[in-house]
């Protein structure tokens, strides 16, 4: 038998938590064609993986490379650490549809730099993406403050019903163009305003389309579970799966209430469809003036725009040096982004570890000095469940692969299986590890040996081919 690549002798953990097991793996075109021992098949060509764990390329469900994509296709920061497929649109911001024409309000601004024309509708995105593919698969979900900007002239309040109702229908047409779901941000300035009516007006509309509703709640600190209870509410009354992005406990006063919000989680996963993902870290990152340097023990500067040399600084750093509070530096630094130590790390890890959460880097692209999860997340993972013992090796690659294919509804991904696509991972499992510090964030990962994405290899020991394989979900 004959294919185009064949990798030889190698440890495979296929995607589904079962035991890792040794073998050959055979692709031609872009997708994989037989798995097991197979010596009577030989390939164009060949790669002997002796001593390396191939698993199927990460899933990443939470990105904010919306623009990034079109503008940096390569993705090297994705790619790097062995992802293949990413979700953008997330925390109720997406790049489409967006027929507002004025200035983008923060952080859809930092996401979508207006470096291209603006994507009236999901189909046009979806052209322009599928005219000049990235790097990696890509899917996009339709973000509900992006609605309100094309439907609303002051978002300082509750929609109203004609607004609702276009809303409805840009997100019913949307999701007939392809988003892949609903994400929505209560957290933030943009839809701060809107009513739990309001949202699940919204998301009636997903049932119909058998898609999820994403959420960067209305609240991740002192009233994290009233959000959560939110959340689920939703669900419940639209009949829809829900989702929590990045889900986490922010603030001192609030560490430790994982242990409520995941048995709440728990409690109604039987009646209802629920599940979540989270970054390994213990730092958040996101605009600067989110009211977050109030609750973090530590606030770094990621980007400023009217001080771009402030990148990368201490908050309180920068605070003293100019004769004032936290406060007062923020006011100065805006429009900026910033990370914030506000989690405890027992939540992180019993949040990880939970059974229905999968990992996601919550990226943004652009930057010099982003938070290190843009190009850590996954290869962190792998070293907790290796150094820290937090889970099997074949749960790490679970987490990162089947799970997130298999509630997005990405059909023939995530699992190492004849008649999958080859998206394809290699590393050392010995020796695999994130690089990138708070101090060096932009370190591509230790110990990842090659990518594969539709077949196509894309990375390969510390270098991108160049290739742009990726389809778009
Ligand atoms: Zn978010
Ligand atoms: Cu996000």
């Amino acid at each position: 038998m004959q294919a185009d690549l064949i990798f030889r002798d190698a440890m495979i953990v296929d995607g589904t938590g079962a035991p890792r097991r040794r073998g050959d793996v055979a692709v031609t075109g872009d997708r994989i064609v037989a798995v097991g021992s197979l010596s009577d098949w030989r390939g164009g060509v060949e790669r002997t993986c002796s001593g390396m764990v191939l698993a199927p390329g990460f899933i990443d469900p939470h990105v904010h490379y919306d623009e990034a994509v079109l503008t940096h296709p390569t993705l090297d920061h994705a790619v790097s650490q062995g992802c293949t497929t990413v979700i953008n649109g997330n925390c109720g911001f997406s790049i489409a549809p967006l027929c507002f024409a004025g200035p983008l309000p923060m952080p859809l601004g930092a996401i979508v730099t207006d470096a291209l024309t603006r994507f009236a509708s999901f189909a046009a995105y979806r052209g322009a993406l599928e005219a000049e593919p990235a790097s990696v698969n890509t899917a996009c979900l339709i973000g509900h403050s992006t609605l309100r900007l094309n439907a609303m002239a002051d978002l300082d309040r509750e929609a109203d019903r004609t607004e609702r109702k276009a809303m409805c229908r840009q997100l019913d047409q949307a999701l007939s163009e392809g988003g892949l779901g609903l994400s929505t941000g209560p957290f933030y300035p943009s839809a701060r305003h809107s009513t739990t009516e309001e949202l699940i007006e919204v998301a009636s509309i997903l049932p119909k389309h058998g898609k999820l509703y994403v959420t960067h709640m209305r609240d991740e600190g002192d009233r994290v579970i009233e959000a959560l209870e939110e959340t689920l509410a939703i669900g419940a009354a639209c009949g829809c799966g829900v989702h929590v992005s990045h889900h986490k406990c922010a603030g001192l006063a609030n560490h430790g209430k994982s242990e409520v919000t995941l048995s709440m989680i728990d409690a109604c996963r039987a009646r209802q469809d629920v599940g979540l993902d989270t970054t390994p870290y213990i730092a958040s990152a996101t605009m600067l003036d989110s009211g977050r340097h109030r609750q973090a023990s530590k606030v770094l500067v990621t980007e400023s725009r009217p001080h771009p040399e402030m990148a990368g600084r201490d908050l309180d750093d920068i605070a003293r040096e100019w004769g004032t509070d936290r406060d007062g530096a923020v006011d100065r630094l805006v429009p900026a982004l910033g990370v914030f130590f506000l989690m405890d790390e027992a939540d992180v890890r019993r949040i990880l570890a939970h059974e229905l959460t999968m990992v996601c880097s919550d990226g943004v692209a652009f930057g010099k000095h982003p938070h290190p999860r843009v190009w850590g997340t996954f290869p962190r993972v792998l070293r907790y469940a290796r150094d820290e013992g937090l889970f099997s090796l074949e749960t790490a690659v679970r987490k990162m692969t089947s799970m997130p294919a298999e509630r997005f509804g990405l059909v023939g991904r995530g699992e190492i299986r004849s008649g999958n696509f080859a998206d394809i991972v290699l590393f050392d499992e010995a020796a695999v590890s994130d690089a990138a510090s708070y101090d060096e964030p932009t370190r591509p990962a230790r110990g990842i040996r090659g990518v594969y994405v539709n077949g196509r290899k894309v990375w390969a020991d510390g270098t991108h081919s160049g290739e742009r394989p990726g389809h778009v979900l």
